[in-house]
């Protein structure tokens, strides 16, 4: 076993909490299906923007919710209504903030069970919060002022710990992050596939350097995607394959054949996609540019 830091440790804890599969599931599958597929689950993702939404909306709660608490613990009396309002800016924003977290997590639980693990006790966790600042800007508007600077303390503690269960699912599981930013991309022209192993309409996949490319020939013209899908790193090929798209199999993602665009989400990011040309009976590839 790796030595861990005790932060570490704990995570690694809570990653193999396997009591906490079946509640998790449950709500997970039942947010898929409430969820589906369509313009809701494209705002939720930040399909729009070309990037996950949730990170920047929890930079508003935890820089509000921080900054009432150091006006609290720095700011004097005068900046009481200050505080309050940062408190009452940072509830109003942790309902989308939960909203776009909770459906990015319930994309991630099936093949991954140190996400759904984590995943849940970060949103017990930011839920709890959430309760606590509640109550800190109702014991503030009653006058309680001391009870409701208290009860910001408390919950900037929870998200804090919170937070770094969430930096932990992005940084260390990858959840929001492309999933083909890693992967060697050939830059010049590298043989992929015999021209005559490639059928119309029925995708085939190569390894070319080490990633895996789905080739595809629609109405005469060879299409060639990064074969890993950049949401989840579903296996294109085994999607559906309509004149100019392909449907990712694991959450529905719809990627552009003739450029890797994405057309719907949860997907944000364009699939890489590869020139093509044919050469004495191969075809060749290469990453076209700029990404
Ligand atoms: S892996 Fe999620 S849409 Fe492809």
């Amino acid at each position: 076993m790796p030595r861990r830091p005790l932060p570490d440790a704990l995570v690694h804890r809570l990653g193999s909490a396997e009591k906490l599969d079946r509640p998790a599931e449950a709500v997970a599958r039942r947010v898929r299906s409430s969820l589906g597929s369509g313009a809701l689950k494209d705002l939720l993702s930040g399909t729009f923007q070309g990037h996950a939404v949730h990170p920047p909306l929890t930079d508003v709660v935890i820089g509000s919710w921080l900054s009432a608490s150091a006006l609290d613990l720095l700011g004097g009396s005068g900046s009481r209504r200050a505080a309050e309002r940062l408190i009452g800016l940072g509830i109003v924003a942790a309902v989308p903030t939960a909203a776009s977290g909770t459906s990015d997590w319930a994309d991630s639980t099936v093949g991954d069970a140190r996400v759904r693990r984590i995943g849940a006790v970060h949103a017990v966790a930011n839920a709890t919060a959430l309760v606590v600042y509640t109550a800190s800007l109702t014991a503030r508007r009653r006058g309680r002022h001391g009870r409701g600077v208290r009860l910001g303390l408390l919950g900037m503690g929870l998200l804090t710990a919170s937070g770094f269960l969430g930096g932990h699912l992005t940084l260390g599981r990858g959840i929001g992050v492309d999933q083909t930013a890693f992967d060697p991309q050939p830059e010049e022209w590298s043989d992929a596939l015999a021209e005559g192993d490639l059928a119309d309409g029925a995708p085939r996949t190569a390894d070319v350097g080490g990633t895996t490319i789905m080739l595809v020939r629609a109405h005469g013209t060879v299409r060639a995607l990064n074969d890993r899908c950049c949401h989840r790193g579903g296996p294109l090929h085994d999607g559906e394959i309509s004149e100019s798209t392909v449907t990712c199999p694991w959450h529905g993602s719809v990627f552009r054949l003739e450029d890797g665009s994405v057309e719907r989400g949860p997907g944000t990011f364009p699939q890489p996609v590869y020139d093509t040309r044919v050469q004495d009976g191969r075809i060749q590839v290469r990453l076209r540019q700029p990404r």
